[in-house]
């Protein structure tokens, strides 16, 4: 029997492009692992009503961690239409298989590295390494949201209670949910030599919730006297990182803020072809490259696989294989430094497939 077992799951459009590239480099490494394939997106929403099937869930149940690469993900109005003509009017509602799946397994960490490779040249500036720590279970992600407004928000005109024309969206923000993700960041940044701890908020509109946010990352704070540690509302923190990125080490954030910020640092070392990320429970983890499933491109083998390559490296870390977690590392480091193998969104016309296949060669 292998040592590891691991949920496939490609998804949608270009996620099987990418997966197929982290294929080629997990087996040049030879990871003693059995891939399992498991069904996730769009198409399993239009056929069956539920783009995370029960049957998926527990072939991870079964595995020790998974790897994903994209699902598309549609509005409302939208997937609404596509569902199957048999399945419509039958109260099936559309969610995020990615979303689901961070709050169905309690995946309550979103750990996104972003670090500009020397010789990359979408690099922003050069030398930036930072780690974002999105929570990734509540926030306003809870799915609590109303089409209309309830009885509580009516607006009052006159005598009469009117309803007001509005749909409502919650953000749920606990004591415990922002203690875990802080301490989680902070036992990184102490793991991992990491200077500095930034919370960002905007704890000056968001009173109640950002206010529990900080209370519980001061309170983490002060357990790890030897990281420093300050805060930033988002959207001057969105101004800085361009300003000064070398002035921040690791961010912390809830969960719809670490969506944003997150991206705008994957920006700033490459764009969404350098963005990878791991979403890591206590026992479970999904490691994938934050990008979309990008239709467009699909098939065409034309997309950067480094932010799924990077995200298999972290799968590896997790696992604990940190010596081949290294080695991918700096087989990606040389091949970007190289500058020979290069996807079009670098300037080059290389391949997917062939830039995995210029890693795995540095592997053997
Ligand atoms: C991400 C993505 C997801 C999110 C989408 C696909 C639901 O943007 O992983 O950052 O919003 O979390
Ligand atoms: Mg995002």
């Amino acid at each position: 029997m292998a040592k590891y077992r691991i949920a496939w799951m490609p998804g949608d459009g270009i996620g099987v492009d990418v997966m197929d590239a982290a294929r080629i480099v997990l087996d040049a490494i030879a990871l003693d692992a059995e891939y399992i394939p498991a069904d996730i997106g769009w198409k399993f929403w239009c056929r069956e009503g539920n783009p995370l099937p029960q049957r998926t869930l527990d072939v991870m149940k079964g595995t020790d961690c998974a790897l994903f690469g994209a699902i598309t993900s549609k509005g409302k109005d939208v997937a609404d239409k596509e569902l199957a003509p048999e399945l419509r009017g039958k109260g099936y509602s559309y969610r995020s298989p990615i979303v689901a799946m961070r709050q169905l397994l309690d995946l309550y960490i979103c750990l996104r590295p972003c670090k500009a490779y020397a010789g990359n040249p979408l690099n922003y500036r050069d030398g930036i390494d930072l780690v974002v720590f999105r929570e990734n279970t509540e926030g306003m992600y809870i799915g609590v949201e109303f089409e209309r407004v309830p009885e509580q928000f009516y607006a009052v005109k006159g005598m009469e209670k009117v309803p007001r024309d509005a749909a409502l969206s919650l953000r749920a923000i606990t004591p415990g949910g922002s203690e875990r993700i802080v301490r989680a960041a902070f036992e990184y940044a102490r793991q991992h030599g990491r200077k500095k701890v930034t919370a960002v908020h905007k704890g000056n509109v968001l009173r109640q919730t950002d206010g529990v946010f900080m209370a519980a990352a001061r309170k983490v704070a002060a357990e790890y006297p030897d990281v420093a540690f300050d805060d930033a509302n988002v959207d001057a923190m969105c101004m800085w990182l361009l300003k000064n990125p070398m002035n921040y080490d690791v961010i912390v954030t809830t969960n719809l803020f670490g969506d944003i910020v997150s991206d705008l640092c994957a920006q700033m070392v490459g764009g969404m072809g350098f963005g990878c990320s791991g979403n890591i429970g206590t026992s479970y983890a999904v490691f994938e490259p934050t990008h979309g499933s990008a239709p467009k491109y699909a098939g065409l083998y034309k997309v950067n696989p480094m932010a799924t390559i990077l995200a298999a490296r972290m799968m590896l870390e997790w696992l604990g294989e940190k010596e081949k977690a290294a080695q991918i590392e700096g087989a990606v480091a040389a091949v970007i430094a190289e500058g020979k193998v290069r996807t079009y969104d670098l300037g080059g016309d290389n391949t997917t497939l062939e830039v995995a296949e210029a890693i795995a060669a540095r592997l053997q």
